[in-house]
């Protein structure tokens, strides 16, 4: 019987397959590593070639010989990423341009100088900054002979990752979901699809773009070539937004924070377009029947990768669990702060030449002392995503934390006692994951509603409540307010 979904989780680091139960039981996961290319200081790409051949090949290991038993698939995305590929032949006609490049930093800038940033955030959500796919798709047709003569025979297809995935699946579908078509600067938050006027101004043709559909529904088709049987795409939607709705945040109000490459904190502002004075940005959070459901978020572009990086480009660590132990063996970091401007500064801050700090150093700063800083450092971004939120009247009641990171026990205290605030951490992280699956399972019929699905799919949480001290609060934000002003 078919009544199992596939999930296909193509993220930043690595991109995964898994198969879920219809009451959200885990039931097969393969992994697999994505190249990181950094040709030059500030340019993160991918091989999108890679991302597709992985992202195949995981799936046909978790669906082995039994197709049949798959109802549907759900695809779940790291967002932003550009990859420009050729309808005639299929094949990508440059290296994909990742969501943390700062390519055109610039070109944001002069952008800005003209005076189109207000315009841009009140039709999009979002702001000129270097993240967002748009000006990504512009460098390549400006910098890129190969993707400008496809422009020029209109065989140039962009897309996100999600997008690349379904094509690719499908033989030929070329389609992007609401949540990342959100993403891109070229869709108004209140447009069913790319808008001309925006795609004039960033310099990009609307030919080259997917049509907006849907996060969930019969979207789209995997051609029986691929895993042995033709199954639906029935749930797409970006990494961020599947957390949310993986974390059952689906009532306005309810916010969850993820820590993964980055750390992403959503709230769900019900049919409400989404407006903020604190440079939060505004975007789709689903789409089902053409409604939309919005949401407000904060982006901080390093999270889990600052561990990765005391591990990988330090050597300080050998794993990043050691970090907990670390953190546990010292009562404090010695005053030692870490500012993760590893890739400029995200919300509410917007520097994309920002860089990382490590302030506070004295002869008794060791490994341990370092860690500590990377974890609070943790802490101290979502304070000041929480104070941007309250500003904009979405205060947090509760916050639902996830992602790779927050396995980390001390850092779940650490966010509890900084944010002075209550936080829940489900039994199961992967809530990108199950948003999809979720997703997936109302789009082919499985589920009548998220709602729904929430109730069968999702288990149970561990709270944590708030034990710090106000003196050692405000202590530890006044160091990292004088630390940041140094990033
Ligand atoms: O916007 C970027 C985000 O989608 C990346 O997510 O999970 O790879 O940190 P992640």
């Amino acid at each position: 019987m078919a009544d199992r979904i596939l999930v296909l989780d193509a993220g930043t680091t690595s991109t995964r397959a898994m198969i879920f139960a219809p009451d959200g039981t885990l039931e097969g996961v393969a992994q697999a590593e994505l190249t990181q290319h950094y040709p030059k200081p500030g340019w993160v790409e991918h091989d999108a070639g890679e991302i597709w051949e992985k992202t195949l090949s995981c799936a046909r290991e978790v669906v082995g010989e039994a197709p049949e038993r798959i109802a549907a698939i759900g695809i779940t995305n790291q967002r932003e990423t550009v990859v420009a590929w050729d309808r005639e032949t299929g094949e990508p006609l440059a290296r994909a341009i990742v969501w943390q490049d700062r390519r055109t930093a610039e070109f944001c800038a002069g952008m800005k100088d003209y005076g189109h940033e207000a315009e841009v955030q009140r039709r999009t959500g979002l702001l000129l900054d270097p993240y967002f796919s748009g000006t990504k798709m512009r460098w390549m047709l400006d910098h890129d002979e190969v993707v400008r003569r496809a422009a020029g025979k209109g065989t140039l297809a962009f897309g996100t990752v999600e997008s690349w995935l379904v094509y690719k699946l499908s033989i030929g579908a070329h389609l992007t979901d609401a949540s990342n078509a959100s993403r891109t600067l070229l869709l108004a938050l209140d447009g069913a699809q790319f808008d001309e006027e925006l795609c004039e101004l960033f310099g990009v043709p609307r030919a080259a773009l997917p049509e907006v559909v849907d996060t969930h529904g019969r979207l789209a088709e995997c051609q029986t070539d691929c895993l042995g049987a033709a199954i639906p795409i029935c749930g797409l939607a970006g990494d961020q937004q599947s957390a949310t709705i993986g974390q059952g945040c689906l009532t306005f109000g309810e916010t969850k924070a993820t820590y993964g490459t980055g750390a992403f904190v959503l709230t769900n502002k019900g049919q409400e377009i989404p407006r903020s004075d604190n440079r939060l940005l505004g975007t789709v959070l689903y789409q089902q029947a053409g409604q939309r459901t919005y949401a407000i978020e904060g982006a901080c572009f390093v999270a889990g990768s600052l561990v990765q990086y005391l591990r990988d480009q330090l050597g300080l660590i050998g794993s990043a669990s050691e970090t907990e132990a670390l953190a546990r063996s010292i009562e404090d970091s010695g005053e030692v702060v870490i500012v993760p401007a590893l890739a400029g500064l995200g919300a509410p801050h917007w520097a994309p030449e920002a860089r990382g700090v490590i302030s506070g150093l004295s002869f008794a700063s060791g490994r341990a002392q370092i860690a500590r800083a990377a974890l609070e450092a943790m802490a101290h971004q979502t304070h000041d995503l929480a104070s941007a939120f309250a500003a904009d009247g979405a205060p947090w009641s509760r916050l639902r934390i996830d992602g790779g990171m927050s396995a980390n026990d001390w850092m779940a205290q650490d966010l509890a006692d900084i944010l002075d605030l209550e936080v829940e951490r489900p039994d199961f992280v992967e809530t990108t994951a199950l948003g999809a699956a979720m997703l997936a399972a109302v789009g082919c019929g499985m589920h009548a509603s998220l709602e729904v699905a929430a109730q069968a799919m999702r288990g149970g949480t561990r709270c944590f409540a708030p034990q710090m001290a106000d003196a050692v609060r405000s202590a530890r934000l006044s160091r990292y307010a004088k630390a940041l002003a140094a990033a």
